[in-house]
């Protein structure tokens, strides 16, 4: 397999929309294998066809913003949930906040998309049982990484991890399966995924989808949500831990809301729809109501660094910025995320966190670049852009905001010393479908009022 990386928000912004090319992943089939019992492509994993097309209108649709307003509660009892737990923890023993907060992404898909309770959370503290939904989507998740490594994985079954890794794929779609039977045993809310899942017509038949292809789509959600959205808000806490003067600020605008702990109110007020625009530094407004701090975070550790790929779609040679730059048919073009967010002639000083740089208005787009069909390239880009961006990222911007404001109100997180300070947590980055900290995010979680 051969693959040209390029870094050129320009041809980057050309290449994400070219209709001559279509979305690839030397991991499709690892994934798709993980998404159902018979390996169907999915909204993640397929191209862009017929199938796609109406698969993605219809999940579009469940993410936008009345349906998103609709779910804020079912985002705040998640997140409410966690701080009771959080609460509840006696001594000083530190908490890994990734494990936790991958675990309130789950519940949050699990509540928003299907209106159960998954129990991902709750199990922080009462530990997973076998077929537990965080169990089960961990270890089948980590199957599929090992697939992705080897392809040849699955003939190995005189292997044992390899048939632990098929028993832990399969106990998974078990999960996901039960889920499917409650979306078809119930009526679900309209303003859920499973409502619009339910209404998709097949191309191929005209009818719903049957539960061969629509327990796949469900998987996915799962898989492409929760961690990424639980390792994005760790990686959050741990940048914040090493900015003092970040986290005062933070403190600053929740205590203008109502939103911080203290002495007038050893709880805050719960946090409402209408003050995600009203978190200034926390959520920017004029970034669509996220944060400079969240954004900053999702510059420095992409947690999807690895995507976004394409391929010519007739298997011939793509020209692309007029001419400029030929993408030879057979070869795939990686876009890394990473590789732009890091990029020395794309970002002054890339490797510093620095939330402020946000602050300037259009910081996102790339600089002193030419237009491309009438828009400014971007160089900022965490959900991928173009007809194949991440089409959960109003969920993902939505449960951060909530989450972090929640989180920051009612506590205050340090580095634990097993952590081995900044610099033992950079040392052990992992890549693998998502980045993340090999060791977890163990915090020091001091309340505000004790
Ligand atoms: C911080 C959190 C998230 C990040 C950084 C992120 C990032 C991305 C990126 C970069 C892609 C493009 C992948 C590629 O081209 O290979 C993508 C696609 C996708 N994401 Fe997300 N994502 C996040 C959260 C979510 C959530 C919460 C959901 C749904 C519950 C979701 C569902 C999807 C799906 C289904 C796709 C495939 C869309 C398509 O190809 O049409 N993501 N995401």
């Amino acid at each position: 397999m051969q693959v040209i990386q390029v870094t050129d928000p320009a041809l980057i912004a050309e290449a994400s929309r070219s209709k001559e090319l279509d979305r690839t992943n030397p991991g499709n089939r690892a994934l798709s294998i993980f998404a159902g019992p018979h390996g169907y492509p999915t909204l993640l994993t397929g191209p862009s066809d017929a199938r796609w097309r109406v698969v993605r209108k219809s999940v579009a649709s469940a993410f936008n913003t009345s349906n998103m307003k609709a779910q804020f509660p079912n985002i705040r009892l998640a997140c409410g949930q966690l701080i009771d737990i959080l609460k509840s923890l006696k001594g000083d023993a530190a908490v890994d906040m990734d494990s936790a907060l991958c675990r309130e992404s789950l519940d949050v898909i699990g509540r928003v998309g299907f209106g159960r309770d998954l129990g991902a959370t709750r199990s922080l503290t009462e530990g997973d049982g076998p077929g537990q939904a965080m169990a089960a989507t961990t270890a089948a998740l980590l199957e599929a990484e090992q697939t992705l490594l080897d392809p040849l994985r699955h003939y190995k079954i005189w292997r044992k991890d390899v048939r632990e890794g098929t028993a832990a794929t399969k106990a998974f779609h078990k999960v996901m399966q039960s889920l499917v039977d409650t979306m078809r045993s119930e009526t679900p809310d309209p303003s859920s995924i499973a409502a619009h899942l339910l209404d998709i017509k097949d191309p191929s038949t005209g009818k719903p989808l049957e539960d061969k292809r629509l327990l796949p789509e469900v998987s996915t959600l799962f898989m492409a949500g929760f961690e990424t959205t639980g390792h994005t808000a760790a990686w959050v806490l741990f940048a914040v831990s090493q900015h003092p003067e970040v986290e005062a600020k933070i403190v600053k605008e929740l205590r203008s809301l109502d939103l911080l702990a203290g002495p007038q109110a050893a709880v805050p007020r719960p946090i409402e729809w209408d003050d995600i625009p009203q978190l200034v530094y926390l959520t920017a407004t004029i970034k669509a109501c996220f944060s400079f701090l969240c954004i900053e975070t999702m510059r420095l550790y992409p947690v999807a660094g690895g995507a976004t790929f394409r391929h010519s779609k007739s298997g011939k040679d793509v020209a692309l910025r007029g001419g400029k730059f030929i993408l030879p048919g057979g070869v795939d073009l990686h876009m890394s995320v990473a590789a732009i967010h890091h990029a020395k002639d794309i970002w002054k000083d890339p490797y510093s966190f620095k939330p402020e740089r946000f602050l300037e208005d259009g910081a996102e787009d790339a600089k002193d670049v030419p237009l491309v069909n009438g828009r400014k390239p971007q160089r900022f880009m965490p959900f991928s852009q173009g007809s194949r961006d991440c089409v959960g990222q109003t969920l993902a911007r939505l449960n951060l905001s909530t989450t972090l404001a929640q989180l920051y109100g009612n506590f205050s997180f340090q580095l634990a010393p097993e952590m081995g300070g900044a610099q033992g947590v950079e040392a052990s980055r992992r890549t693998a479908i998502t980045l993340s900290c090999a060791k977890g995010m163990l915090m020091n979680i001091r309340p505000r009022v004790k």
